[in-house]
């Protein structure tokens, strides 16, 4: 059998946006008769790994999947569990990314936020938003339809106060909470789920989608370098046509 599946990246083709939803904590823990909360924060440190790992690729911008506006389901507990690890990570991202050129954005609504997220969502994203690089966005609180429908209201408000001469896509996009962030190129969803359970429903239209049945606590650079080098194998069309 003859096997053509490259197996080193591609440096001049590494896509500009990648997005992950880091699926599987849960499982990764309950298979280990542990608590979710120790899946959480194992997942946790692999976020750590894969920030450094986009980094050192030159990826320009990841956005990852923290929690969903579905996400406040879950029991308090695990719920509580989450705001704790995200705040930790908020509170000394500056510490941790030391030397290294990363900007972080937090993407999602204030809605139901404890006020200690909110304050240090503003701090970080204040401190770190005139470094080009990484762009870190965080979606946390995110939900795609509700982002949708925020920025429907906007439209409509700004439509009634005669700022609006078109309804295009551009209206839309330039309202989302990701208005001035490009269309993530890959998207990865670990744990074998194929689903986008409401992440970035308007702008995944064209993403290249890469599903891998590893659970997020497990998921490593080599994962990721995977993920790429199948990306980079892909044509992308857009709707058009490629000889
Ligand atoms: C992803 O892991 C983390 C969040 C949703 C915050 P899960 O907690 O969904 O893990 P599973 O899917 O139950 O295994
Ligand atoms: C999506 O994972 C949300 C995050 C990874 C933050 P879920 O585990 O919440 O999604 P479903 O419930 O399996 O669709
Ligand atoms: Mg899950």
């Amino acid at each position: 059998m003859i096997f053509n599946k490259k197996s080193e990246i591609d440096p001049d083709n590494i896509p500009e946006h990648i997005a992950i939803i880091m699926d599987g904590n849960g499982r990764w823990a309950k298979k280990r008769g542990l608590s979710r909360s120790v899946g959480h924060r194992e997942g946790s440190r692999t976020l750590r790994k894969i920030v450094e790992e986009c980094y050192q690729l030159g990826v320009r911008y990841l956005t990852v999947y923290a929690f969903s506006t579905e996400n406040w389901s879950r029991p308090k507990e695990e719920v509580d569990e989450l705001m704790k690890l995200l705040l930790e990570y908020l509170r000394n991202a500056e510490k941790e990314l030391a030397g290294k050129k990363v900007r972080i954005r937090v993407i999602g609504g204030k809605k139901h936020l404890p006020e200690e997220i909110i304050k240090e969502i503003k701090r970080v994203e204040e401190n770190t938003e005139n470094i080009e690089g990484l762009d870190f966005i965080i979606a946390l609180n995110y939900g795609g339809r509700q982002e949708l429908v925020e920025a429907v209201s906007k439209l409509v408000e700004d439509a009634k106060a005669g700022l609006i001469s078109e309804i295009d896509e551009e209206a839309i996009s330039k309202r989302l909470y990701t208005r001035d962030i490009p269309d993530p190129d890959l998207l990865i969803r670990t744990s074998g789920e194929m689903r986008i359970s409401n992440f970035l429903i308007w702008q995944l239209s064209y993403s290249e989608f890469y599903f891998c049945d590893v659970l997020w606590p497990d998921f490593s650079p080599t994962h990721l370098r995977d993920a790429i080098i199948s990306y980079q194998g892909r044509q992308r069309r857009f709707g058009g046509v490629k000889c």
